[in-house]
């Protein structure tokens, strides 16, 4: 049995849209190796710009395409024998051959690039996305200043991060705010969690309010509504690599605000409370079992509710684990 099994009693895997590399970090030209889901793709941007992820074993004699490969015109040149492949997966070019073997063919994926992030549908099958990308509400890039990217391997399940944000007594103990006031509203598939606490810092009291928006498993964003002066944004991926540990990509964004420095003291502020927070959490999350039946009290919030939406997302295709959705304690 596997270490990720032994901790988790869920499939490691799920279906959905999920965030592979930030857009500065893929050139026009560029071939790159993604490793999530157990597995490897070969990420690359064509010469019209457009980004294609496709498996990364070539079906002829199984080299890996980002071993070596590169881009040619907007397909992959395998490294061995220089068979290329296009965004769709389909042998495109053999240059030494007349036909091109019907089977000459990998899997293809959707992808969105969005928000300066490169998105690709995931789902066992290989299938199309069942949901179009979700927009980001409120958010338009051009009022906010250039962004600070952050990215984290953590040995835990995505499950366990997204149910952070609905884990309301874990802000008072671990992270030593007030205890949240919380809403919590299922909307089209999504999930809207506002929470309104207060933190003791620089001898003062700084009173805040927290609205996440869990869009798909993969993917939730933060908004910080009642800065003063501004408002900042925080987009947060989440994207198994293997059984074991989840890649957490973060992306803050703040308004541009027409004191000039202001944005600056807020973002750097904001940044050393949000990294202060993840170090808080990290050490409990890295280390933490997980129970599929906790033993809940009346004000542990949404726990259970979160874990049902999350199993909404499930693909059976996953394999058997799947018979094991979490299920409701009474409480939550
Ligand atoms: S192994 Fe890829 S072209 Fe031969
Ligand atoms: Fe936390």
């Amino acid at each position: 049995m596997d270490a990720q099994a032994r901790r988790y009693d869920i499939s490691p895997y799920y279906e959905g849209w999920f965030q592979l590399a930030w857009s500065r970090d893929l050139k026009r030209g560029q071939l790159k190796k993604v490793r999530q889901f157990g597995t490897t793709f070969a990420m690359f941007r064509g010469d019209d710009g457009k980004v294609g992820v496709i498996d990364d074993i070539c079906p002829h004699l199984g080299a890996h395409f980002s071993e070596g490969g590169c881009v040619r015109g907007n397909a992959v040149r395998c490294p061995y024998h220089h068979w290329s492949f296009g965004r769709d997966g389909q042998c495109v070019d053999i240059p030494y051959s007349k036909k091109i073997p019907v089977k000459a063919k990998v899997g293809g994926y959707a992808v969105e690039e969005r928000y300066g992030m490169i998105f690709m549908y995931r789902s066992a099958s290989g299938g199309p996305p069942k949901r179009p990308l979700p927009v980001i509400e409120n958010f338009d890039p051009a009022q906010y200043c250039e962004p600070e990217h952050f990215d984290f391997s953590i040995r835990i399940h995505g499950q366990d991060i997204m149910e952070n944000s609905v884990d309301g007594p874990h802000f008072w103990a671990v992270h030593g705010h007030s205890m949240p006031r919380f809403e919590f509203t299922e909307d089209a598939g999504s999930l809207r969690v506002n929470q309104q606490m207060s933190v003791d810092r620089f001898g003062t009291t700084i009173d805040f309010r927290l609205e996440f928006h869990l869009v798909e498993p993969g993917f939730h964003y933060v908004h910080f509504p009642k800065i003063p002066g501004t408002t900042a944004m925080v987009f947060s991926s989440i994207v198994p690599i293997d059984e074991e540990y989840t890649s957490h990509r973060m992306t803050f964004c703040i308004k541009k605000t027409p004191v000039p420095g202001w944005s600056n003291v807020v973002r750097r502020f904001l940044i050393w409370q949000m990294m202060k927070t993840y170090r808080e959490d990290m050490r409990i999350w890295e280390n933490k079992e997980y129970h599929a039946h906790p033993v809940l009290c009346d004000g542990d919030g949404s726990i259970m509710k979160l874990r049902r939406w999350f199993a909404g997302f499930l693909d059976p295709a996953d394999g058997p684990k799947l018979a094991r959705l979490p299920i409701s304690s009474g409480l939550g």
